[in-house]
């Protein structure tokens, strides 16, 4: 039903960074100082099939979020570099991290299509060949908290002959995504786990394995999507105001100048919304219905704006 490509074509942001500490040889390897990672040459690569450039794969970022740091904010890796330098193979691509699936998915239960862990805070870098201390351009892929990957990259350019280099990076994708549940939707998320999980709070919650809570999870989307929680298109799990790793909605932010200046290349996707639609609803009153159930505060004349702006396909 929900096409992958198209999903991950409306989230995709591009943010070129000019700071970022890593100085590139020629084998081609990446030289941290405390850890080379040594990477593969780009014609093996499946996705950048003309691509000459060399591929280094799931870098780490971070600590990996598990157990006792599950659902912390990321716990940084630099800082206490390890005495020795230590080699380290970077072919392989890591793991996606584990991904929800909304009931309205064709599939609420099929299994993953790619290998998924907790323990995906990596990141994916390309370079030209021979490249030394060039800019570097970061992606943030786009997928919903239901699919997508550092490795999932439309449209990776070729980097041949290139003056950047290229970061692919598995991050939250709280910008483009402006939390719209209340509060009430995560405490009742909450209690959904608790009850599948028999867990009285959060200490036990994590200590339950990845693949356990994972199901008990998708369990809970289809629970919530057929009390009416959330409609058609809507992720439901989502990113959360708390006032610590997310201070505010973006738009409140830009709009006080908090944000990061730095040069920012990003794209917009055109004619997606049918990607999101309930294609067997009849009227507009199913319609409406389902739009309040997607944004549960909407007002009337909201929900009118709405149809004004997304009009009824003629068949
Ligand atoms: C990769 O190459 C194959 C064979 O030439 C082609 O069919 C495919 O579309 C290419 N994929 C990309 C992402 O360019
Ligand atoms: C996941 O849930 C399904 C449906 O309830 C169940 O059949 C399956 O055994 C569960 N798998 C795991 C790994 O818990
Ligand atoms: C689509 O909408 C119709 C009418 O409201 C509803 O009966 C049906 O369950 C919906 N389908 C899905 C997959 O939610
Ligand atoms: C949204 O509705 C709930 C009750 O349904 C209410 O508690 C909350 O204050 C409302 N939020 C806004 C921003 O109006």
């Amino acid at each position: 039903m929900i096409s992958a490509t198209s999903l991950c074509l409306l989230l995709t942001i591009w943010s070129a960074l000019t700071y970022f500490p890593v100085v590139f040889a020629a084998d081609p390897s990446i030289d941290l100082g405390y850890v080379k990672y040594i990477g593969k040459p780009g014609s093996a690569i499946k996705y950048a099939n003309n691509s000459a450039a060399p591929y280094h794969f799931a870098l780490p970022y971070a600590y990996p979020p598990v157990g006792s740091l599950r659902w912390l904010a990321p716990k940084p890796i630099y800082g206490s570099p390890p005495s020795t330098i230590s080699i380290i193979s970077a072919i392989v691509p890591g793991p996606a991290c584990i991904q929800g699936v909304p009931a309205w998915h064709a599939n609420p239960f099929a299994s993953p299509t790619c290998p998924v862990s907790e323990a995906c805070l990596t990141l994916d870098i390309i370079t030209p060949n021979n490249a030394n201390n060039l800019p570097v351009m970061l992606r943030i892929h786009g997928g919903g908290y239901t699919e997508g990957q550092s490795e999932y990259s439309n449209g990776i350019p070729d980097l041949t002959h290139s003056k950047w280099a290229f970061v692919w990076v598995t991050i939250a994708e709280y910008l483009w995504w402006p939390p719209h549940h209340e509060t009430n939707v995560q405490v009742s998320q909450f209690q959904d786990i608790l009850q599948e999980t028999g867990c009285p709070d959060v200490a036990c919650l994590r200590s339950w394995g990845e693949r356990k809570l994972a199901n008990v999870t998708r369990k809970t989307y289809v629970t919530a999507y057929f009390n009416h929680q959330y409609g058609y298109g809507d992720f439901y799990f989502g990113p959360v105001v708390d006032g610590k790793v997310i201070l505010d909605l973006p738009s409140r932010e830009f709009e006080r100048g908090r944000f990061r200046q730095v040069p920012l290349m990003t794209t917009h996707t055109q004619y997606e919304f049918f990607i999101f639609s309930n294609g067997t609803m009849k009227t507009g009153l199913e319609l409406i219905s389902d739009l309040k159930q997607f944004f549960p505060n909407a007002t009337n004349p909201f929900v009118e704006q709405i149809i004004l702006l997304y009009p009824t396909a003629k068949s």
